[in-house]
């Protein structure tokens, strides 16, 4: 197939789901992608078990679950194919699905079911007189852009890129690139989206890696880090005014630093050189909680502590200040307080993250204003499209990535 009605760039989620759907419209699709394995990310998503979907996304109010310059961008596309579209789609292959915490979907077995999907549907395309063909693994060299002349009001439909890749040169009037963002790329990822942009002068806001764990250096970290492989569930904030915010989730101790699903959520918010804030006991008045012990128990204040804490979290925070390490009866009305805002207000700030390299995400892309939030179109360059991860929309932890795949794969298709 050298002269296909559309290439997509990039077999993964979004990439997968365009081919299909194009497929299944009657066109002829050639999916292109370098890496050995398909869909990779998706096999090693939701811990092997893929949270595909989040039932509790609200497409009107896309900024409650979406970072983007332009929070309202993905409106149209999430308005127009939905979480419950998603999950007839796995009803149909007879694919079982539970939902965990806060509507968050995964597949019963594997995320391999949901790969298997997505290649049934691309096989599906010939019995709606499409096709869909996979050249894996096949690396572009380059892409040029010819403007046929005399293309008149509708240059999409007579010009067309020239794709030069390791197999062969293809020729079309479509080019959709489902490359996905930098995370992880040893499995794959790679800025080639981000390049190609470029190349046509289309703006990226500046990336940075996101849902990834921060980390601590310095002395200040030693006494936590014997706290390694702890969990507990605790309130997490960074930002300040209207760019506060605030997640209500599981926190992780790790030897580098801090991680678990708080800790990813408010990495995409966080910006370099600010701190985080942490309530370890959220929802309790640990001060007045720790005056009431005073007048009733003579135990050490760890152990008190232990009645609201993980005994290891409590026995190593006390360390911090001699004060604390006494009987709790004995304690001064002061040390108390001070223990009760350390541990509810306790303000720290990161050296950084553990990078791409074990990033869930990338926070930016191509900019939004460069292209159409009905079609995923570029404005400025007909017949070419960056859908999924590689746009400047990313979801929260939850399976809001995945939708915004699927989401703007179906817009991108049913466009083309
Ligand atoms: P995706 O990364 O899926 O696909 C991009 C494809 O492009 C890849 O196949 C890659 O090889 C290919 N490619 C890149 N450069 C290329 C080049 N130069 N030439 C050709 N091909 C190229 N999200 C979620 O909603 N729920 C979840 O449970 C998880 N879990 C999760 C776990 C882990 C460990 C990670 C790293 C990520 C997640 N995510 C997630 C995020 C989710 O995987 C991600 O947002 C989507 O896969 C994005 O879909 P895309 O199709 O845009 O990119």
């Amino acid at each position: 197939m050298q002269r296909p009605d559309v290439v997509i760039i990039g077999a993964g989620a979004a990439g997968l789901f365009c081919a299909a759907r194009a497929g299944q419209r009657g066109l002829r699709v050639l999916l292109i992608d370098h890496f050995a394995r398909v869909a990779e990310k998706v096999r090693i998503s939701g811990g092997g078990r893929a949270n595909f979907t989040n039932r509790a996304l609200d497409p009107a109010a896309p900024q409650r679950h979406f970072i983007s310059h332009n929070p309202h961008f993905c409106r149209s596309a999430l308005a127009r194919f939905t979480p419950q579209d998603f999950m007839a789609l796995l009803t149909r292959h007879g694919i079982a699905f539970h939902e965990k915490h806060k509507g968050q979907l995964f597949c019963d077995r594997s995320a391999q079911d949901l790969i298997d999907l997505l290649l049934a549907e691309c096989a599906a395309a010939p019995a709606f007189g499409g096709q869909v063909e996979r050249w894996q693994p096949c690396a572009v060299d380059r892409v040029e852009f010819q403007a046929k002349s005399g293309s008149g009001a509708c240059p999409s439909s007579a010009s067309s890129y020239v794709i030069h890749s390791d197999r062969s040169v293809i020729e079309t009037p479509a080019l959709v690139v489902a490359t996905g963002g930098l995370s992880v790329p040893k499995i794959g990822a790679s800025d080639f989206g981000l390049r190609l942009a470029r190349q046509f002068d289309l703006k990226c806001v500046d990336t940075r890696p996101g849902l990834v764990g921060l980390t601590f250096d310095g002395d200040g970290w030693a006494a936590f880090a014997a706290l390694a492989g702890l969990a507990l569930p605790v309130e997490i904030a960074t930002g300040t005014g209207r760019q506060r915010m605030r997640f209500h989730e599981d926190l992780l101790f790790t030897h580098r630093g801090l991680s678990g699903p708080a800790v990813l959520q408010i990495s995409s918010y966080w910006q370099p050189g600010t701190p985080i804030e942490i309530d370890l006991a959220p929802g309790l008045d640990l001060a007045a909680e720790l005056r009431a012990a005073k007048s009733r128990s003579r135990r050490g204040i760890a152990r008190e502590l232990a009645a609201w804490l993980p005994a290891r979290l409590a026995e190593a925070w006390v360390l911090r200040d001699a004060a604390w390490q006494r009987p709790v009866n004995e304690a001064a009305d002061k040390a108390l307080a001070q223990l009760a805002a350390s541990l509810q207000r306790w303000s720290i700030t990161p050296s950084g993250t553990e990078g791409y390299r074990k990033a869930e995400v990338t926070v930016g892309g191509v900019d939004t204003r460069e292209l159409s939030s009905q079609t995923l179109e570029a404005r400025r360059q007909p017949g070419l499209y960056f859908i999924g991860e590689v746009v400047d929309v990313t979801g929260w932890l939850g399976g809001y990535n995945f939708q915004w795949a699927w989401a703007s794969a179906a817009a991108c298709a049913d466009a083309l």
